[in-house]
């Protein structure tokens, strides 16, 4: 496990891009692996999920090729078919997304897998509505959890009433139900992004979102599309954050803006800072440059309707928390105990060492501001995002802090603590 040593930052002032959206660069690969033809993606995310992706999906036996000027083209037909177990890394989009894809098109048995954190998450929510449209999926350790083995099956469309809002169960779902006998319609309890229904409109799908918010798709092939992906506003979400809390100026460029992700952006505004969006024109996804400045940060509540589009960005949330005047309470999101680590509690337990007044409750947590935070010895636990927003907690301390686990950053942002040490107008000297 490596470590870095993290010193505090002073203001900051930056101007920059992140690398591509993940959650878009995965939908990019996997659709296109299920339509006809052959396209080129660019701006694909570097980090090691969406190589999860990619090499899960060539080990089923897509074309995919990366051409040295950073496009990447994915080519079909695809077998879907391995003999060894498909590794899925630590990624539980690919997990779940490849599920969907398989439950109708897998010859013979395949077997997905990923390492002991996606070992751990809960497939349920994918398996079981897919198995109520006839998929055959078992488990081969425990209930539930990878590896699973899934049979290609023929499969009927079916109505859905997601428990929880997730845009990765709806994704499974429909990518089943392009392959399956009638419609496929599902209903959240609070819409999530709608990465995928942009892009299969896009390749020629017909799909509908109702006025009653239901997504309703009809079977049928859909067609390759180019793919240009916008900057990743999770990845720019530290950045933003960080300038909202030490105060300065940061700007991100050409960043996605889909509305099921803008959660974060208005929870600045409502903290206190100046949120300015400068849109662009042009494809299937919004996206644009976001400014961010701030002076002074006060608490606020977050309510459950709101978690589902920003549900990546608040355990960041929760360190901005330490510089804002009076309570931040976040409820509703339970959801975050069954990511790449127990967030809430990862958070919590990294604040707390620094000396926040923080609090975890079952479905989110309290934290009271604002408090100064001591440099501490942090742990990412796994955790891509803890990684990141602990290093942004490390930048607001009052002395050096030492993360552990830094390398799991590489999951979404290889890079980042570079990036981050740039923002800095000036360095403090601890
Ligand atoms: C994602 C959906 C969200 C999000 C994850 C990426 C996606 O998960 O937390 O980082 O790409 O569909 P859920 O769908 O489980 O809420």
């Amino acid at each position: 496990m490596s470590e870095i040593r993290l010193a505090p930052l002073g203001r900051v002032r930056a101007r920059l891009r992140v690398p591509g959206d993940k959650s878009i660069s995965h939908r990019a690969l996997i659709l296109n692996a299920v339509a006809e033809g052959s396209a080129i993606v660019t701006g694909l995310a570097p980090g090691l999920d969406v190589r999860s992706t990619a090499s899960a999906l060539a080990a089923l036996g897509a074309g995919i090729m990366s051409p040295s000027n950073g496009a990447t083209r994915v080519t079909g037909p695809v077998a879907w078919k391995a003999r060894a177990p498909v590794d899925c890394g630590n990624s539980g989009t690919t997990a779940r997304l490849l599920l969907g894809a398989l439950a109708a098109r897998a010859q013979g048995a395949v077997v997905l897998d990923g390492d002991p954190s996606l070992r751990h998450r809960p497939m349920a929510r994918v398996a079981s509505p897919l198995a109520a449209m006839g998929a055959e999926i078992v488990a081969k350790g425990e209930a539930g959890r990878l590896p699973l083995e899934v049979r290609g099956r023929a499969l009927a469309g079916a109505s859905h009433r997601l428990e929880v809002a997730s845009a990765q169960v709806k994704s499974a779902l429909l990518l089943a139900g392009l392959a399956a006998e009638g419609p496929t319609v599902i209903e959240e309890p609070i819409p999530s992004r709608d990465h995928t229904e942009r892009m299969l409109r896009a390749m020629g799908a017909a799909i509908e979102t109702t006025s009653a918010g239901q997504v309703r798709l009809e079977p049928g092939r859909i067609e390759s599309a180019d793919v240009a992906v916008p900057g990743d506003l999770s990845s720019a979400a530290f950045f933003l954050g960080l300038a909202a809390a030490r105060g300065g100026e940061v700007v991100v460029e050409g960043v996605g803006l889909n509305p099921g992700r803008t959660g974060f952006l208005d929870i600045l505004g409502r903290l206190g800072a100046e949120v300015v969006i400068d849109p662009q024109e042009g494809t299937t996804e919004p996206q644009g440059s976001v400014t961010v400045r701030a002076d002074g940060l006060r608490g606020i509540d977050v309510r459950p309707e709101e978690i589902p589009r920003s549900i990546d960005e608040l355990p960041l949330l929760a360190v901005l928390a330490t510089r804002a005047e009076g309570e931040t309470r976040v409820t509703g999101a339970a959801e975050l105990r069954v990511k790449e680590s127990d967030r809430i509690a990862a958070i919590v337990d990294g604040l707390t060492a620094m000396g926040a007044d923080a609090e975890a409750l079952p479905d989110g947590f309290v934290v009271r501001g604002p408090t100064p935070l001591a440099g501490a010895d942090l742990e990412a636990r796994g955790d891509h995002r803890i990684a990141m927003a602990l290093a942004v907690a490390a930048s607001l301390g009052s002395g050096p802090s030492i993360l552990s686990g830094a390398e799991w950053v590489d999951v979404s942002y290889p890079g980042f603590f570079e990036a981050l040490a740039g923002c800095a107008e000036a360095r403090v000297t601890a």
